[in-house]
């Protein structure tokens, strides 16, 4: 790649900044730099090549004591640090859940870094709160959600639901927010449901909440992998009967094993008749209700009481951009807002300050790259990335029904495919999680395509998730093939 070409930049100055015309050179020559970047990510390994602690040996563990040249600086990014890199927009990466950025999200973040916004109160940045309320309502339109839910950015999605829940315990009126938990024999334990494909950051929320993992409760799935509404119901009947108190549900649309949908028209009545507050946790599939003909993943969510979806994930926006929508804005100022003198304004009755709604004060100005993201591309623009991932993931799993040697682990409703190889495949008696343990190894090992993989019904079970803004059906091919290859090699060497 072509490194950063400007000799003739200074070192820096006794005091103050770098100067100007060496801020422009390499600030171009540095956009030049990502676009090589980008049109050369193919022939990237996808998967860092290295052993742990390789680049740590190869780094000063001393800091420099003089400034050095901005060109050698860059020059150690293109030696040391990207082949250090695993590389999420690589179109053949396929892990977790796939997800990239885009040239306008990329542009977006230069300028937040340049305006350097600390967005805690409306005048500490006023671009910054009202930019964010018209975005964030821009994309409750887009998502078909209802027009009494209000929209805050947190970083990500493991924060935007740890809040939720913070404001849902608030609305107990238990004064937790005065008095604490602890030591209180008044205060009943709280509980929060959720299905065993929740994801770990709620269960990390309750934690940190003070809940205590018995506070959390898992609810069964059905042969789908979305919550047993049955199994919720008699799960609350039976806490109150012992004593606790059951506050909230946190349903998944999207989990992340899967991208099962629990059955949220269902659950709703369940939360409404025992007064809990319902949390949807759409982290990834929230994109996806931006496309016409999957608006109803979010059937139900009218009822919600908050709703996180992470724009990071699956609208090519740079890491980290998650947003809550909340219904109830008042209960999680109140469980929130501290205002000390020092941040006293006369307009803060006016107006709204994002640190009264979370732990942070200092807030980055992430409106900005989602604005750049959704007036670039349009909402037409974003929902048909979005239809041609999930006709990719649909296309694959095609092959996957129709091949003797693999099968599907379940339903594909967005663009996430879990499969693995099946007992046809193989003679004689093999240990079919080995076998798909290792051919996932091989593919991640080969550096042309990145798998990931979770345990279903006890199987090991590969995951193909496809998000990427560059991945095309090209990839989705070349991974088919290197996915055949790999079983054959795998069986030769067991037979
Ligand atoms: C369903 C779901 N919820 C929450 C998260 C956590 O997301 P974040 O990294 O933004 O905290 C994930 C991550 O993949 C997820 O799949």
């Amino acid at each position: 790649m072509g490194a950063v070409n400007s000799s003739k930049t200074q070192l820096a100055p006794d005091l103050g900044d770098m100067s100007k015309e060496d801020f422009r050179r390499l600030g171009h020559d540095l956009i030049d730099w990502i676009a090589d970047y980008f049109e050369q990510i193919d022939e990237r390994p996808v998967l860092a090549a290295m052993e742990p602690g390789d680049l740590r040996a190869k780094l000063p563990s001393t800091p420099p004591a003089q400034g050095e040249p901005m060109e050698k600086i860059i020059e150690d990014v293109d030696r040391l640090i990207v082949p250090a890199l695993t590389h999420w927009c690589h179109p053949s990466f396929f892990a977790y859940f796939a997800t990239s950025t885009s040239a306008p999200g990329i542009l977006g973040e230069l300028l937040t870094a340049a305006f350097d916004n600390k967005a805690m109160l409306w005048r500490t940045s006023p671009a910054s709160t009202e930019l964010e309320e018209v975005v964030l309502d821009w994309l409750r339109q887009m998502m078909g959600l209802d027009p009494g839910m209000s929209g805050i950015i947190y970083d990500t999605a493991s924060v935007s639901s740890l809040h939720a829940i913070a404001a849902a315990r608030e609305g107990v009126e238990k004064r937790i927010r005065e008095e604490g938990m602890s030591g209180r024999p008044d205060l009943p334990l709280l509980r929060v449901y959720v299905s065993e494909h929740s994801h770990s950051s709620i269960e990390k929320a309750v934690i940190t909440l003070g809940l205590g993992q018995r506070g959390l409760r898992k609810i069964p799935t059905d042969s789908k992998f979305r919550m047993d509404t049955r199994a919720l119901a008699k799960a609350i009947a039976e806490d109150k009967r012992n004593g606790y108190l059951p506050f909230c549900i946190v349903a998944t649309v999207g989990t992340t094993s899967t991208s099962s949908i629990d059955p949220v028209p269902e659950i709703v009545p369940i939360g409404e008749e025992h007064v809990m507050w319902l949390h949807v946790d759409a982290a990834y599939a929230g994109s996806a209700a931006i496309v016409p003909e999957f608006r109803d993943i979010l059937a139900g969510c009218e009822r919600a009481d908050s709703i996180v979806t992470n724009p990071h994930k699956w609208l090519f926006t740079p890491f980290d951009l998650s947003v809550l929508y909340c219904r109830h804005m008042d209960l999680l100022k109140r469980a929130f807002s501290l205002v000390p003198e020092y941040l006293r304004t006369p307009e803060q009755e006016k107006v709204r300050s994002g640190s009264d709604y979370g732990i942070q004060l200092g807030r980055r100005f992430r409106a900005l790259k989602l604005w750049m993201v959704m007036r670039y591309f349009g909402h037409e623009g974003l929902a048909a990335r979005i239809r041609e991932h999930c006709r990719l993931a649909r296309l694959f799993a095609s092959w996957i029904e129709q091949s003797p040697d693999w099968e599907l682990m379940a339903p594909v409703p967005l663009a996430l495919v879990c499969f693995r190889a099946r007992k046809d495949s193989t003679e004689g008696a093999i240990d079919l999680d080995a076998l798909n343990e290792n051919i996932m190894h091989r593919v991640n090992a080969s550096g042309r395509a990145l798998l990931s993989h979770t345990r279903l019904n006890d199987k090991l079970t590969l995951r193909l998730s496809i998000g990427n803004i560059r991945t095309t059906e090209k990839h989705v091919r070349d991974i088919w093939e290197l996915l055949n290859q790999q079983l054959q090699r795998q069986l030769r060497r067991t037979t």
